[in-house]
């Protein structure tokens, strides 16, 4: 589905990203971990096309994606959630949802300024489709809500469901268990599985290493920028190199 080629992106003197190298498979769970500051986030921005790299290739099903803009690679099937959580936080939970469906919208400025019965019917569609994803991640009763008045972990399933919209092949989730409380995160656990079920292949970022393990069929990860490991989790786990990166344990969590 995904494969990142000897990837490079530097920031000055930093090299943030070097080369970088590992394939996720079609329908797999892919977990990209490491320490803060390991280029995690930077990846995730040129996998999206917020950077393009210095060096190196992004293919998807062979298709070289790279240095795309990020309107281009949404429409290639590549959604993505924010470490930051980025809604519009005076719109509501609909709404923000409904932001998702644009890339997919065909009626124009005109057939909306008529009403045309075709708009009409798109429009409808879209509201269904919208309902059907926020009832997915379990937010069938929130619809109303402004996305400000929502909790973290709500704000985090919005975040979800707006990805899902665009109808991408893969997702690529950035620390979406963050700011969760333990049930909010068991709950992810398994949203995580569903949405992996309906077909799509899912690159996460996490470093709740409890779900990490539980939810992945493979991690690579990353340390200063640098792919340091790659293997099944029990494989990680086990990794002296692994270990020492997070200081000595502490990897598998409580
Ligand atoms: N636009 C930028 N300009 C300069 N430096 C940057 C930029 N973006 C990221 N960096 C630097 O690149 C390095 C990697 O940052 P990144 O956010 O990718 O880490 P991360 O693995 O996501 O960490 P965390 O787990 O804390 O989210 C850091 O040293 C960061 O300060
Ligand atoms: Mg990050």
């Amino acid at each position: 589905m995904l494969k990142i080629d000897q990837v490079t992106i530097r920031f000055g003197g930093l090299t943030a990203v070097n080369e970088v190298d590992f394939e996720v498979k079609d329908g797999a769970i892919f977990g990209l971990i490491g320490p803060n500051g390991a280029g995690k986030t930077t990846l995730f921005n040129i996998i999206s096309g917020v950077y393009a790299p210095n060096n190196g290739k992004i293919m998807l099903e062979g298709e070289d994606i790279t240095g795309l803009q990020p309107y281009q690679i949404c429409c290639k099937g590549i959604a993505r959630t924010y470490q930051n959580i980025n809604l519009f936080h005076d719109l509501t939970v609909i709404e923000n949802v409904k932001i998702g469906c644009h890339s997919k919208v065909k009626s124009g400025l005109l057939s909306g300024i008529l009403h045309t019965p075709a708009q009409k019917a798109e429009e409808k569609a879209i509201e269904e489709k919208c309902l059907g994803l926020l009832d997915f991640v379990g937010l069938t009763g929130k619809r109303d809500m402004l996305a400000r008045n929502l909790s973290y972990g709500d704000q985090r399933r919005v975040e979800i469901a707006r990805a899902m919209a665009t109808e991408p092949k893969l997702l690529l989730l950035d620390e979406p268990a963050a700011g969760m409380n333990s049930k909010e995160k068991v709950d992810l656990t398994a949203l995580i599985s569903k949405i992996n079920a309906r077909g799509m292949t899912i690159l996460l970022v996490e470093h709740d290493m409890k779900l990490v393990m539980k939810v992945t069929d493979e991690i690579a990860v990353l340390n200063f920028g640098k792919k340091l490991a790659q293997g099944t989790p029990e494989e990680i786990q086990a990794n002296p190199a692994v270990i020492e990166a997070y200081l000595g344990g502490g990897i598998i969590g409580d």
